[in-house]
């Protein structure tokens, strides 16, 4: 097993490019875990430094591999929202009390620990109601007491902090970030993650890196109560970020958001086409918006075509927004109301095909 010693010697030839000094004086190695071959650490920096620490990032993590007797690393790199909002909790991760207190904080591996299924919600196109499924999904999924996490990987929009109503960026306990809890689901977003500007900017590394790291380094289960399903609010899009991100998520399955405007179904195609491409089987397609604007009945003549299983259609119903508007997912706060009936049948299926 590689000396830890060693480890943060070789992280102090990596410079902070903010004071100059080598990352582990700087206070900058936060979580450092060094067991059986692997190494790994979170490099939190400031609001707004992500960009800046990138290259810092691929620099430590090259700077571990170097070690003799280190196959494994892993070096995330997290922003804090707000730099004096640091919880006490957080501060208690330096190197030095690390070394004491937590030797055996796990190294993320690529699939989530204590997590039976994870289903990707997808959609060709932003706005077309992905996180609205994906939230009152996960609600209908809670609904059949399954133990349910949700996690908004959308990376240009994170919106799930707004439809549940939560915020504060996430507690580290033993090396692990606790997910809110809300709604009796478990939350996770890149939206607590790191301020909104910052979010914006991000281009592939950072965004996969990122829902790796939501993913791996959430404690969305144990051993003794382990997360039944992780449901998966994808960025939107079909291109090179989007085949990234499916190829490094360890998915079961996903379901594609269409509303039922021939421009957004074309999308559905490239999106079940981008799964189909990395083995990912998709388990349905869900019309959404459907009614007089944009028209009815796409989405189950598209799901045919492509050979998935068409799993309904969602009426625009001022009162779906509305709920998301306030924070609370429609199927929570309405369970005995016509959508929370329809997501209750989608519900079934994913749950049924999914083995849960
Ligand atoms: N069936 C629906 N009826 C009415 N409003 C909806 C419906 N589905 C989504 N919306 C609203 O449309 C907007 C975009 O939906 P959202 O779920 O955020 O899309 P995406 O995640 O695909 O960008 C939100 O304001 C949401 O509340
Ligand atoms: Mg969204």
């Amino acid at each position: 097993m590689p000396d830890r010693s060693a480890v943060l010697a070789a992280l102090d030839a990596v410079f902070d490019p903010k004071s100059g000094q080598g990352l582990a004086a700087a206070g900058l190695v936060q979580g450092l875990v060094v067991s059986e071959d692997r190494a790994g650490f979170v490099l939190e920096v400031a609001a707004g430094d992500t960009a800046r620490y990138a290259p810092v990032r691929d620099a430590a993590e090259a700077a571990l591999k170097a070690i003799p007797g280190i196959a494994r690393v892993s070096v995330v790199l997290t922003a804090e929202t707000a730099p004096a909002a640091k919880p006490a909790r957080t501060a208690s991760l330096s190197p030095q009390a690390v070394d004491q207190t937590r030797p055996k904080a796990p190294v993320p591996t690529d699939r989530p620990a204590h997590v039976r299924r994870v289903l990707a919600i997808a959609s060709g196109k932003g706005g077309v109601g992905k996180s609205t499924v994906s939230v009152n999904l996960a609600a209908a999924l809670a609904a059949r007491g399954l133990s349910v996490g949700i996690l908004d990987a959308d990376v240009y929009g994170p919106s799930l902090p707004t439809m549940t109503g939560v915020s504060g960026k996430p507690e580290y306990r033993d090396g692990m970030m606790q997910p809110h809890l809300a709604h009796g689901l478990k939350l996770m977003s890149v939206g607590l993650l790191t301020a909104a500007s910052d979010a914006m900017v991000w281009r592939g590394p950072m965004a996969s890196q990122a829902i790796t790291q939501m993913l791996t380094q959430t404690r969305w289960g144990t051993e003794d109560q382990p997360l039944d399903i992780l449901v998966v609010d994808l960025p939107p899009g079909t291109g090179d970020v989007q085949l990234t991100l499916i190829q490094k998520t360890p998915l079961d399955g996903a379901v594609i958001v269409s509303t039922p405007q021939e421009v957004a179904l074309a999308d559905a195609r490239r999106a079940h086409a981008l799964f189909q491409k990395v083995g990912v089987p998709t388990l349905g397609l869900v019309e959404n918006m459907s009614g007089d604007v944009f028209g009815r009945g796409g989405g189950a003549a598209e799901a045919e075509r492509l050979g998935v299983p068409f799993l309904g259609d969602l009426p625009l119903v001022a009162a779906l927004r509305h709920a998301g508007d306030a924070g609370a997912p429609l199927v929570a706060s309405n369970p005995d109301g016509d959508i929370a009936r329809r997501f209750a049948v989608v519900a079934a299926r994913m749950a049924d095909v999914l083995g849960i």
